[in-house]
């Protein structure tokens, strides 16, 4: 009965613009709903924390915690709200979202638009929790990283600081070696739950050595994790800002190298959060077996719509089932180990 919903509401969703479409998801998403999920073989330990499977909601599409109540009920292991800011912000002029259907990706150039801190608070006490939450941070300056750490700390089970957003002029400036370091100096005072760092694909040489430099700083800054990764710096004449960030089908080649450059240069010391492109159960297999511990979605969700959390997790748990695994486990950098 979902699948049938769902496909009506994503033929209507696809021939309205983008933005609007999330508008208007974003006003019918206030309840829970009825689904089921649970598969006894996909629970995973992070640390501390249980989840009920490794798959997550990514960074973006509930920037202002308007949506956890609606999207954690249809099956994540955990959502990402967020990235939030200290201070409201607008974001970059619209057309800022451009899909390309044929190739199952899309480019933005949202420019982190957000109602701020106080106000995502706010709204993060309305919601109801059917899963864990991971909250996505982003600042300008490391103060203001810091000082929206220790806000937003309590609320959730996981803390994600976004290092690279491409759409904003400061967006990647903590990416660069020597800025990491003196922020994640900071973050190691005030650190208090699980905490991840989310880096760009890595696609060049110059890239891949500052990757393996963010990670070695993260292992002694005892930051936990890495998510990897954000969108690609593209360019698109029909953004007003002519440039964006690819994400989609077209990322996941990249996101998997990112994945298996992370897991095997740290030996597998860091937890890696799989990013970029996945679509099907197969691809989540594919980015656990190079490493990732858990994984998120953003772009398949809306080309594929809610009953896809499901079906991914459906086909993790025959595949276990299928070759015998015992556990999750058993499955991550199985290809490396
Ligand atoms: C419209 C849009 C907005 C996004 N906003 C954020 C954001 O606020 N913070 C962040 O860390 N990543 C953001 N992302 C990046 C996604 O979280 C994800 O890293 C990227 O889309 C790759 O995953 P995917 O191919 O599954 O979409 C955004 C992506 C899209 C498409």
């Amino acid at each position: 009965m979902l699948g049938y919903y769902d496909i009506i509401l994503r033929y209507f969703l696809s021939k309205m613009d983008a933005e609007k479409a999330h508008e208007f998801v974003k006003k019918i998403a206030k309840f829970k709903l009825p689904t089921r999920s649970n598969f006894d073989k996909l629970n995973i330990r992070i640390k501390n924390i249980e989840l009920k499977n490794p798959l997550a909601l990514a960074a973006g599409f509930d920037k202002d915690a308007e949506m956890i109540t609606f999207l954690s009920s249809l099956g994540f292991g955990y959502i990402t709200a967020g990235s939030v800011l200290l201070r409201p912000n607008r974001g970059n002029p619209k057309p800022r979202i451009i899909r390309y259907p044929g190739y199952k990706s899309m480019t933005n150039s949202m420019g982190l638009p957000s109602v701020g801190v106080e106000k995502f608070l706010s709204n993060l006490k309305k919601q109801r929790k059917f899963s864990r939450l991971s909250i996505s941070i982003a600042g300008n300056t490391i103060e203001e990283i810091v000082k929206l750490y220790n806000l937003v700390a309590d609320h959730a089970d996981f803390i994600e600081i976004n290092l690279s957003c491409p759409n904003t002029e400061n967006g990647r400036l903590f990416q660069d070696k020597e800025n990491f370091d003196k922020l994640s100096l900071e973050l190691s005072k005030v650190k208090r739950k699980i905490t991840f760092v989310k880096v760009s694909p890595s696609i060049g040489k110059k890239e891949i050595e500052n990757h393996l430099d963010i990670a070695s700083l993260c292992m002694k800054r005892n930051i936990d994790g890495i998510t990897a990764v954000n969108t690609l710096p593209i360019k698109d004449a029909k953004l007003s800002t002519k440039q964006g960030g690819l994400s989609g089908k077209m990322l996941f080649s990249w996101m998997l190298k990112t994945v298996r450059l992370l897991y095997e240069e740290t030996n597998g010391k860091l937890l890696i959060n799989a990013c970029g492109g996945i679509f099907t159960a197969e691809d989540a297999i594919k980015a656990m077996m190079n490493g990732a511990s858990t994984f998120q979605i953003y772009t398949s969700f809306v080309y594929e719509g809610i009953s896809l959390p499901n079906k991914i997790l459906k086909g993790i748990n025959q595949f276990i089932n299928y070759n015998k695994f015992s556990n999750l486990n058993e499955v991550i950098g199985y290809k490396i180990k």
